[in-house]
């Protein structure tokens, strides 16, 4: 079997109000894989355009999360960050895995159902396309590990199938070209820790989104100090003191996300947040959530915002990224081409 050089790919989509849950279930992950992987980090751009943005709008959250990315604490020198649409290849990809995919797996999406809602006549090609788009973007780089919160499962999945089917669809080629059995590796997701799925502050069985409504449904990276103590006193609980056990939570969803929500800020278990708290009524795990967030949280703001203010200096960060994410997106595209068949 080919073995693959381990590489780490993840993307955010530039859609503004960036928060707590893109940063557990995503951005801190990016942190940490820096240390032992190489690491390709994306804003992804195009991903934003199948529903409708404003330009300028779209222009200034390319570079929030870039600006993001780099408050985390994810080194833009010894990792790849770039946006996606300066690395044409992507789509090029695309193309040839709307090929590849199948009409019946795409219609399992429920992010596309979710998004799509009741007006699927509606809904751009372009969002229905998206999880194909989104295999490109990781196998492009022929990475092997992705690592991402739980919403974003299902199209991992595809991304494996999609990579599978190439690899079956077109083996002898692969052999002949002398590319080994198999051309793709399956990317595996890496979907772990305590808040791979943060959920609203307004409503336990609701997941934290950029686009609610209510602002006060999530913890935005940019919110200040006052503006986190404000919404985590607002927080909806139950009325019961917090358990000892895990077991306790399992029937009261709200009390799971904040206990979630500290275990992950603080880098402990649920089971270790509720040793310390079990027994405590909400307000006083309030307080002591709201200085935990705003001791990790504050900072990030603080830098995003300081970051934001250079605008060439990101937009540097993000052009010498896609210099050198093409040269990888170049070289398997060529592959790819050789593959099909395609004269070049
Ligand atoms: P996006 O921009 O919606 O979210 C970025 C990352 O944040 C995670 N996330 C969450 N994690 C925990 N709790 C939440 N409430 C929560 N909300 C969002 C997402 O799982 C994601 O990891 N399709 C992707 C972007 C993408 C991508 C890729 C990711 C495009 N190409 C290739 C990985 C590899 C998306 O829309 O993420």
């Amino acid at each position: 079997m080919t073995k693959f050089p381990e590489r780490v790919f993840s993307g955010v989509q530039p859609t503004g109000n960036l928060h707590l849950g893109n940063y557990l279930g995503a951005i801190t992950k990016f942190v940490d894989l820096q240390k032992n992987y190489e690491c390709l980090y994306c804003v992804v751009d195009l991903h934003a355009i199948t529903v409708a943005q404003d330009p300028a709008k779209l222009t200034s959250n390319i570079r929030e999360v870039t600006a993001a990315f780099i408050a985390a604490g994810i080194d833009p020198e010894t990792n790849i960050i770039f946006n996606q649409s300066q690395v044409a290849e992507h789509t090029e990809l695309a193309w040839v895995f709307n090929c590849v995919a199948r009409m019946g797996w795409l219609n399992r999406m429920t992010q596309f159902k979710e998004k799509a809602g009741k007006d699927r006549e509606n809904a751009s090609v372009g969002l229905y396309a998206y999880p194909a788009l989104m295999a490109a973007d990781i196998l492009v780089y022929r990475a092997t590990h992705v690592p991402v919160g739980e919403d974003q499962k299902q199209h991992l999945e595809l991304a494996r199938d999609i990579a599978q089917k190439f690899n079956n669809d077109f083996s002898k080629s692969i052999q002949d070209h002398g590319f080994g059995d198999v051309f793709f590796p399956l990317p595996e997701p890496l979907i772990q820790g305590p808040a791979t799925r943060v959920m609203s502050l307004r409503d336990g069985a609701k997941k934290m989104s950029k686009s609610d409504v209510s602002d006060n449904s999530r913890l935005n990276l940019s919110d200040d100090a006052d503006v986190i103590a404000q919404k985590v006193r607002k927080a909806k609980t139950d009325s019961e003191a917090l358990p000892s056990e895990i077991e306790g939570l399992g029937s009261r969803p709200e009390a799971d996300n904040l206990v979630g929500i500290f275990a992950a800020l603080n880098e402990q278990s649920k089971a270790e947040v509720l040793r310390d708290f079990g027994g405590a009524n909400f307000s006083t795990f309030k307080s002591a959530l709201v200085d935990l967030a705003v001791a990790k949280l504050g900072p990030i703001g603080t830098k995003m915002r300081e970051l934001q203010t250079d605008q060439a200096y990101i937009d540097d960060i993000l052009r010498r990224g896609a210099d050198r994410a093409r040269v990888h997106a170049q070289a398997t595209m060529s592959s790819v081409k050789d593959i099909l068949g395609f004269v070049r």
